[in-house]
């Protein structure tokens, strides 16, 4: 099979929504899950809308060379301290083709030549793109539960201890956020934290809890409410505490919704206290990583949307 990888054009759009939207959906209905895009092909016009504002020309394809079609695509997010990979996917009629191997190939090449490490948040239950990284060099580095919770119309009821020292974050956040992060976990993403303080197109929330003694961000967290990706995060908190009080925060963020999140798995208390809340939990995943990893101080909670690691 021959194709060649390209940088993807707004001429792609609705081919690479239309990728997505099949892969995702045909993996998950082939393993005994519900879909997880529904709506049709255009809902996952969101990962190249918002991928591209905030990483343009950063989007790749492995087009078909005879066809033209598009077999494959992939998003990566360079960032000052790392590189992050966004959805990958490949074409149902193309999956061991080969195609999404040289997208992230392509990748890792890009993050070697900018001397970073490259992370994602990857499925544990699906053993053909654990497969692809980890035969690839990446190491599976830490552990989440997905969990999701139905949110009343009324809004989340719940106030645990700490919740009147969270407040929407503004930009004077973000030199906090940023440090506060590069200490719990070796990474920052000052953009992420911006486009979602900013919401333009008011899809995004961002949180942040401030310590009342010090008067310092202690965690922040964030979340998307979109038809194709109702997520909360991406965050981080100095312990189970702080998490909790943000997350009750983000999840009165989507009154009549229910939003999905990543716990780390060895967060205990946090992970209590979503059970308590009536979380049920739908999926496992893993943060890989090719090249250097700082284990997490504090407690982690990732996102696919933006795609965090
Ligand atoms: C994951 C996915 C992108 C892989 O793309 P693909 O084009 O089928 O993968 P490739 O053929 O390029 O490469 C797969 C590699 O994994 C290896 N592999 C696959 N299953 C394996 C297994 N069970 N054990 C060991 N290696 C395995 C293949 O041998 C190949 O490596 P090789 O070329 O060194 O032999 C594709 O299956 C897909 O789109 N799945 C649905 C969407 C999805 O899961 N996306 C990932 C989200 S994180």
């Amino acid at each position: 099979m021959s194709f060649t990888v390209r940088t993807m054009t707004q001429a792609d759009r609705h081919e690479v929504s239309e990728l997505i939207y099949i892969s995702i959906n045909y993996w998950y209905q082939t393993h005994g899950c519900p879909p997880i895009f529904t709506g049709g092909p255009s809902s996952c016009d969101v990962f190249f809308d918002v991928y591209e504002t905030l990483d343009p020309g950063c989007g790749i394809v492995a087009e078909h060379n005879e066809t033209g079609k598009l077999m494959a695509s992939c998003f990566y997010h360079p960032r000052e301290h790392h590189v992050s990979l966004g959805i990958m996917t490949a074409h149902p009629n193309h999956f061991g083709s080969g195609a999404g191997k040289a997208l992230l190939q392509f990748i890792i090449d890009f993050s070697e030549g900018q001397q970073k490490p490259l992370r994602l948040t990857q499925s544990a239950i699906n053993v053909d793109s654990f497969s692809l990284y980890n035969k690839t060099g990446f190491v599976p580095r830490h552990a989440y539960q997905d969990m999701f919770l139905e949110i009343p119309e009324a809004g989340f009821a719940h106030q645990p201890e700490g919740l009147s020292h969270v407040r929407p974050a503004t930009e004077h956040d973000i030199p906090e956020m940023s440090e506060l992060e590069f200490q719990l976990a070796g990474i920052t993403r000052d953009k992420d934290y911006q486009y979602l303080i900013e919401n333009q197109d008011g899809l995004w929330s961002m949180s942040v809890y401030i310590c009342p003694e010090s008067g310092k961000v202690a965690g922040f967290l964030g979340s998307c409410s979109h038809p194709a990706t109702n997520l909360i995060g991406p965050g981080i908190a100095v312990d189970d505490r702080v998490a909790i009080a943000l997350l009750a925060h983000q999840l009165n963020q989507h009154p009549g919704k229910t939003p999905v999140f990543l716990l780390p798995v060895e967060s205990e208390t946090l992970v209590r206290t979503a059970y308590d809340w009536g979380a049920r939990n739908c999926e496992m995943h893993f943060c890989q990583v090719y090249g250097d990893f700082q284990p997490f101080q504090g407690v982690n909670i990732p996102t696919f949307m933006p795609e965090t690691g």
